[in-house]
Formats: C-alpha cells, sequence, structure tokens
C-alpha cells in the first residue's frame, strides 16, 4: 500500500449525524432533497463537495473490485426490467417487511423494529404504548411499482429494481460468451436501487432511492466457503485501506435464522455510525439459488461447461454488495476531527478537520495568495491553471490565511499552497499539509508530482484469490 501520510489516532472524535448533517449543508456535501418545496422525507441530493465524494468512493471500489483484477468484468444494466425477473428472484412474494399501522394516529411502522421507533404524535412512547392501538402485522412489499408505455393496467405492471445483482444474474451468459470468462470470475455493477421502506431516516443511511455497489463472484461448487471467507476479508481490508479506522469496523456473521431464504451464509461489515452499529456491507453465500431460479423461469440454460474438466455445472455465488451512500456517510463520519483549540484561544475554536484519504477528498490541493497585491493572486491563479487539469483544484483569497486553511481542512482538502513574498523572488511556495500542518517549502516545478503521490489510491498486494485456489 501507498503511504499518503494519513494517519489517524485511535480516537476518533465521536460526531453526532446532527454536526455531519449540518457541515454537509453548510459546506455543499449533501442537501434536503427538493428543499424549497419544504423537502421530501429522506431523500438527499449530493451538493458540490459531495458529488466529488461519492464518485471518489465508488471509484475506489471500482478500481479495488474491478479495474485492477483481471478475474471481474463491469456492467451497467437497466433499471427497469422484465417484471418476470422479480418473480423468478423471489422478490414478488418475499421482498417484504412486516407493517403494522396506528388506528389513532394513522402512523405506520415496522413490526420487527417497534423498539427503535417513536410515537409521531407523543415521541417519548413507543408505537402502541401510547393510545394508540396497533394493527396485526401483515407483509408490505417494498418494491415500487410503476407502469410502462401509456396504458396503466397490470399487464403493464414494472418495478424500479431493488437490487442491482438481479442485472448480473441475467446477464451472465452474456459476459461468459462476450468477456470469455470462466468462473472463478465475478460480474459488478453500481446503480441505482429503490426500496419504498416504511421507516426511512439517520440521513444518508435508510433512503428510499440510493445506490448499491454490488459484485456477484462465480465459483465452482466446493470452492464456495473458502471464497466466501476470502471476499469477507478483501471488503473489510478495502475499508481500512481507504482510511476507517479499525476500531470503527467489524464484521457480524448472520445466525441461521437470519439468513435470507438464498443464502447459505451471511457476513455484515458493520461500522459504529453516530446511530451506533450499523450495516455497511452484506456478503452472502447466495448459493447457486439465483442462476438456478432464472433458468427455470425463463427455460435458459444458465450452467457453464468447462471445457477442459468436461464438467457442466451451474455456478454459486458469493456476493459482496455495498451502499455507495452509506460508505459515503461512513468516510464522512469516520473523516471527521476537531483539534483542541490552541493555548489561549476561545474554547469553541476548535479545528474542524475531515482527515479523507487523500484520494477520497472531494478537492486535493487549495491555492492562496498571501496578499491581494503585488502580483500573488496572478501568481496563484497561474498555478491553479497548470494543475487543474490534473486535480481538483480550489483557489481562494478571502480573509486572513489562517481562515482560508481552517475552510480547506473543513472540507478536508489535503494540500495547501501559498504563495508568497518568497515566491515573487525564487518560484518557491509553502506547501501545507492537513493533518500535521507542517510546512515545507517547495519549487512550483515540484507541485504536480507532490501531489500526485499524495492523492494516489492505495495500491492493494493482497492476494487475488484464497490460498490453494
Ligand atoms: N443484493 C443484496 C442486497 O441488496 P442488502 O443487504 O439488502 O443486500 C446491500 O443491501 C447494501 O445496500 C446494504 O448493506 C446497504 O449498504 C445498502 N442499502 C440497502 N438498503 C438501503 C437503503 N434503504 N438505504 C441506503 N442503503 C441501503
Amino acid at each position: 500500500m501507498a503511504d499518503n501520510g494519513t494517519s489517524k489516532d485511535d480516537a476518533t472524535t465521536s460526531v453526532s449525524m446532527e454536526t455531519i448533517v449540518n457541515l454537509s449543508k453548510r459546506r455543499g456535501f449533501v442537501f434536503q432533497s427538493s428543499e424549497i418545496y419544504g423537502g421530501l422525507a429522506s431523500c438527499w441530493d449530493y451538493g458540490p463537495l459531495g458529488a466529488e465524494l461519492k464518485r471518489n468512493v465508488k471509484e475506489a471500489w471500482w478500481r479495488d473490485t474491478v479495474t485492477t483484477r483481471p478475474d471481474v468484468a463491469g456492467l451497467d444494466c437497466s433499471i427497469l426490467m422484465h417484471p418476470r425477473v422479480w418473480e423468478a428472484s423471489g422478490h414478488l412474494d418475499n421482498f417484504t417487511d412486516p407493517m403494522v399501522d396506528c388506528k389513532l394516529c394513522k402512523g405506520r411502522f415496522r413490526a420487527d423494529q417497534l423498539e427503535h421507533a417513536s410515537c409521531p404524535k407523543k415521541p417519548s412512547k413507543r408505537p402502541g404504548e401510547c393510545e394508540g392501538e396497533l394493527t396485526e402485522p401483515r407483509n408490505f412489499n417494498l418494491m415500487f411499482k410503476t407502469h410502462m408505455g401509456p396504458v396503466e393496467d397490470s399487464a403493464a405492471a414494472v418495478y424500479l429494481r431493488p437490487e442491482t445483482a438481479q442485472g448480473i444474474f441475467v446477464n451472465f451468459v452474456n459476459v461468459v460468451n462476450s468477456a470469455r470468462m470462466k468462473p472463478p470470475f465475478g460480474i459488478a455493477q453500481q446503480g441505482k436501487s429503490f426500496r419504498n421502506e416504511i421507516t426511512p431516516g439517520n440521513f444518508l443511511f435508510r433512503t428510499r432511492e440510493f445506490e448499491q455497489m454490488e459484485l456477484e463472484f462465480f465459483v465452482p461448487p466446493g470452492s464456495d466457503d473458502a471464497w466466501y471467507e476470502y471476499w469477507q476479508a478483501r471488503r473489510m481490508a478495502w475499508y481500512t485501506d481507504y482510511g476507517i479506522n479499525p476500531k470503527r469496523l467489524r464484521l457480524r456473521c448472520h445466525a441461521d435464522d437470519e439468513l435470507a431464504h438464498y443464502a447459505k451464509g451471511c457476513a455484515d461489515v458493520e461500522y459504529e455510525f453516530p446511530i451506533g452499529w450499523q450495516e455497511l456491507e452484506g456478503i452472502a453465500n447466495r448459493t447457486d439459488f439465483d442462476l438456478k431460479a432464472h433458468m427455470e423461469a425463463s427455460g435458459k440454460d444458465l450452467s457453464f461447461f468447462d471445457p477442459q474438466s468436461k464438467e457442466r455445472f451451474v455456478p454459486y455465488v458469493i456476493e459482496p454488495s455495498a451502499g455507495a451512500d452509506r460508505s459515503t456517510l461512513a468516510f464522512l463520519v469516520d473523516a471527521y476531527h476537531e483539534d483542541p483549540p490552541e493555548e489561549g484561544r476561545p474554547a469553541d475554536d476548535r479545528r474542524v478537520v475531515l482527515k479523507f484519504h487523500p484520494s477520497l477528498a472531494p478537492v486535493k490541493l487549495a491555492v492562496f495568495p498571501l496578499m491581494r497585491k503585488e502580483g500573488h493572486p496572478e501568481k496563484a491563479m497561474k498555478i491553479v491553471e497548470e494543475l487543474r487539469g490534473h486535480f481538483a483544484v480550489q483557489y481562494d483569497q478571502a480573509g486572513s490565511i489562517g481562515r482560508r486553511y481552517r475552510r480547506q481542512d473543513e472540507i478536508g482538502t489535503p494540500l495547501g499552497v501559498t504563495v508568497d513574498h518568497q515566491t515573487m523572488k525564487d518560484d518557491t511556495v509553502t506547501l501545507r499539509d492537513r493533518d500535521t500542518m507542517e510546512q515545507q517549502r517547495v519549487p512550483i516545478a515540484a507541485l504536480a508530482g507532490i501531489v500526485r503521490e499524495k492523492v494516489a489510491p492505495p495500491v492493494s498486494t493482497r492476494p487475488l484469490a484464497p490460498e490453494g485456489i
């Protein structure tokens, strides 16, 4: 792994979700959707910095999962799929949560999560523990239904996909034939999924529209347990390679009675969010359930014939399935630090700094003219123009240099360059490091190389397969 000098102390600052939401809005990471109309519950828009951050998170996943692996190919499938896909996958029948209604306030709650809910009328009480009586639980299907074409009858019903995985399963043969892949190999996809969650909430954590980053890794039956272990370790390492504090990350294996109907095993990567330990990603051994279900429903052969061993088999599937928004939230929360004020400064003069891994940071470099005269702005703009084509660069000339550093620290910019009197004499600048706050004098000509090295993604030297396979 490249060492980008991002070291986080073990005791990452504990931060409330409220602080993260406020910072996100103030600095342009995330806004409430349709805010000028009062907002749409649990829908969020990524602002200028958030859009960059999320793109960088997705790019980091794609690089680790697809680009740097010879055994994974990517796909980008449509959100709308043939309705029979959801029949075969079991989503039409089984993709449900148990729901109860309050007969008094008409509130709707997940029957299995009542202990985490509160009565909308009396927030100190749980639903059903106030005056309201709850209905018997009934199953509520989480898929969004819509109609294709101008006729709104049941024959035209289609669904917004609730997971990206099914697009991969139905394209299994297309990828085998076109990309000449043979198990063990994977197909990866990133994209929007939609679930009509009964109780969304906690900012980006649970929303009705979200983005997934899914890998379906097809393996010969019998090797599935080894690959299942492999992907657990590999996915845990991805988060820590990109700077997540390992003390806030854990793997939780599902008990047998928690397993989905298709899964032989499942482990959640959990992160300690401000709302407690929660799922960040699920890694499941889906067996041959999906390919067999689609074989049966479509009548098409989705088995694989190995010409070397002359064996035909339906591959087993190991599925690491992560949320792009949930990961972005975890990287944001984990990056948040507050340094205590320097001696003699007021108690609220804390330095807020987002210690993103430099490759994830939305802005890589900020350039400041020390003064608004003596040619400093022109020189600083020249540096910006030279580096803009290579990195996300910001120019800032407003306020004292200390305030400008603070503004960049708060959005996680790893490097700051100041043009000063000496620059005008010898073409050197001061380069300040976000985390150590150390400054060094460097020639302008060396800047591009220094920044490139600093913001390089981690280079994984981890094995590409389980030992012995
Ligand atoms: N194909 C398997 C699958 O979809 P999942 O555990 O339901 O598994 C995988 O979802 C990941 O997608 C979750 O770990 C989470 O990161 C993300 N995710 C699921 N529902 C979400 C929601 N309502 N809002 C935000 N992210 C969600």
